[in-house]
């Protein structure tokens, strides 16, 4: 981020928001989300901005989602916490917004949890509460020059998450050092220890706090400077165990976004996997050599995952770690070319953790819920493609929103170059696919609508390596007007793009460059929307 307008957000802020109620900005503020542009199948807000996921947790059968929201622009403002609410991860309500900024600033990124042995004392009739723990930036501070304008808070509900009290002893973590990026807590309760830890961002590396009730707060240990990639800020960590798939181990994982830095430009999420004590965290010996002297292990190569968290207090017989991240790149967010709205959500994503060739990596593979989009199946049968196979009839009319799963046999002679594209009647086309000759996927927006609006979108096809091995190539796609994710090789290689056709993207055809390539196999499902018209 950092390129913001704090001035006008202070005079918003002096202005009203110390004021603000829901009933300022009802949730439902008109959308019919059929805006050019506008994601059918992915969380975006009605209205105005949003930034990072925030406090996700799951809590009686619901899944929450808060999120960076400035409810009175399309762009970067004072941040407010929005509200929305779902079943399976797929259909999202809205609700009002949750914290408005006060006195004591922003209401920058944060987690929450469900205190589920009341440790904190703010719960009432024997129910746990619901404690948020955010940043409070505040504005003011800044704009005098001061540097500790940025601590923690704390707020809590007890009406599963309909309202939020802020906790009168705020901040309960001030900035006693004076670090002018000191942000983004996440907290987890940790069995071991029978505490709370809290992990946020200090600039160049993360920091471990402990408390007994969430709002007493005493620092722990410090992690990361000489590790992995520094090019920007570090920015909303998470850490949470993870077993590894098919062993009889648990390692510790620590999620950490980048502000610039990432591979392919602008915000990317890097992670490590170690050991965390209740103390401190520590590397993998193995994993260590591959975020030393500025290396880093990338969750998704795409350019439009960032700032993505997990959900808490997903119930242990689910036992899945959800995760969702923000759908942009603080490269051009803000200059994006949708009217009313701006950004949306990636697709929840289940990360598990698995031994490879190359060492521990987190694999990324889209929830099962998304299945219950699909409303047909369609089976591509195995075939030599040489040049175009139009799969546009296969899918059906409406070729625009779907969920492609494509196999393909890897040659010797290693020259194949081929994947999926999507074009229009415009000219307009965007291609995901894989190159054999550098063991590259890769995604290029460079023609695909939309790019005159930011140098810093269009000017390269962005490259992921390929971390699986063995000859069959597995492309795992999620198509909506305005994006790709692809989750290849079982996830093992995550690449998430957003792009602006200037008219919806309507043929769809698999295509092999460079003399051809064996498909197969493979599955298309068209998908449905999942607002509500
Ligand atoms: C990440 C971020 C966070 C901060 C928030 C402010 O995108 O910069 O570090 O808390 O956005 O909106």
């Amino acid at each position: 981020m950092y390129l913001k307008c704090i001035l006008p957000g202070l005079a918003s802020l002096l202005l009203g928001c110390l004021s603000c109620s829901s009933a300022d900005h009802p949730p439902s503020e008109t959308a019919h989300y059929q805006e050019p542009h506008r994601p059918q199948f992915h969380f975006s807000p009605a209205a105005h901005w949003m930034n990072d996921p925030n406090g996700m947790f799951y809590y009686e059968g619901e899944y929450h989602l808060f999120y960076q929201y400035y409810p009175d622009s399309t762009v970067w403002g004072p941040m407010h916490w929005g509200h929305a609410l779902s079943t399976d991860l797929v259909h999202w309500e809205h609700l009002p917004i949750a914290l408005y900024p006060d006195s004591l600033g922003y209401i920058f990124s944060g987690s929450a949890v469900v205190d589920w042995k009341n440790t904190s004392g703010l719960g009432v009739d024997g129910r746990p509460p619901l404690v948020a723990i955010f940043t409070y930036h505040d504005p003011v501070g800044e704009k005098a020059g001061r540097n500790d304008f940025q601590y923690q808070g704390i707020a809590y509900s007890n009406d599963k998450g309909r309202s939020w009290t802020k906790y009168s002893g705020n901040p309960v973590v001030p900035n006693t050092e004076a670090i002018r990026d000191f942000r983004d807590p996440k907290v987890i309760w940790h069995e071991g220890m029978q505490r709370w830890i809290m992990v946020f961002a200090a600039y160049d590396h993360v920091k471990f706090w402990a408390s007994d009730d969430l709002k007493s707060w005493e620092h722990l240990s410090d992690f990361g400077k000489e590790w992995g990639v520094h090019a920007g800020v570090w920015e909303c960590p998470d850490l949470f165990p993870l077993r590894v798939e098919g062993a009889d181990e648990t390692k510790w994982v620590l999620l950490l976004s980048i502000n610039p830095g990432s591979p392919n430009g602008g915000s990317g999420t890097q992670y490590f996997v170690g050991d965390f004590d209740g103390k401190d965290f520590r590397l993998e010996d193995s994993f260590a050599r591959d975020v030393q002297d500025e290396k880093g292990v990338w969750l998704d190569y795409g350019r439009d995952n960032y700032a993505g968290v997990t959900w808490s207090d997903i119930p242990p017989e689910d036992g899945r770690r959800l995760f969702i991240g923000w759908m942009s790149n603080w490269d051009y967010a803000q200059v994006v070319p949708t009217a009313t709205w701006r950004s949306a959500m990636t697709l929840p994503r289940t990360l598990t953790l698995r031994q490879t060739e190359n060492g521990y990596r987190i694999f990324s593979q889209p929830v099962h819920e998304l299945q219950g989009l699909r409303v047909a199946e369609r089976e591509l049968n195995a075939q030599d493609v040489l040049d175009t196979l139009n799969i546009t009839a296969a899918l059906g009319s409406s070729a625009v929103l779907m969920e492609l799963i494509l196999e393909f046999e890897l040659t010797e002679e290693g020259s194949a170059d081929f994947g999926l594209e999507l074009s229009n009647a415009l000219g307009e086309r965007y291609r995901i696919g894989y190159q054999a000759a550098t063991g590259q996927y890769y995604s290029d927006r460079t023609q695909a609508g939309a790019v005159s609006f930011s140098e810093k979108f269009a000017g390269q096809v962005h490259t992921a390596p390929r971390i699986a091995v063995g000859s069959t190539v597995k492309l795992h796609l999620f198509l909506d007007v305005a994006s790709a994710e692809l989750f290849a090789d079982d996830g093992a290689t995550v690449l998430t793009d957003i792009f602006f056709p200037s008219e919806n993207f309507d043929q769809v055809k698999v295509y092999a460059d460079h003399g051809g390539v064996k498909l197969l196999g493979g599955k298309a499902f068209p998908l449905e929307p999942i607002w509500e018209r």
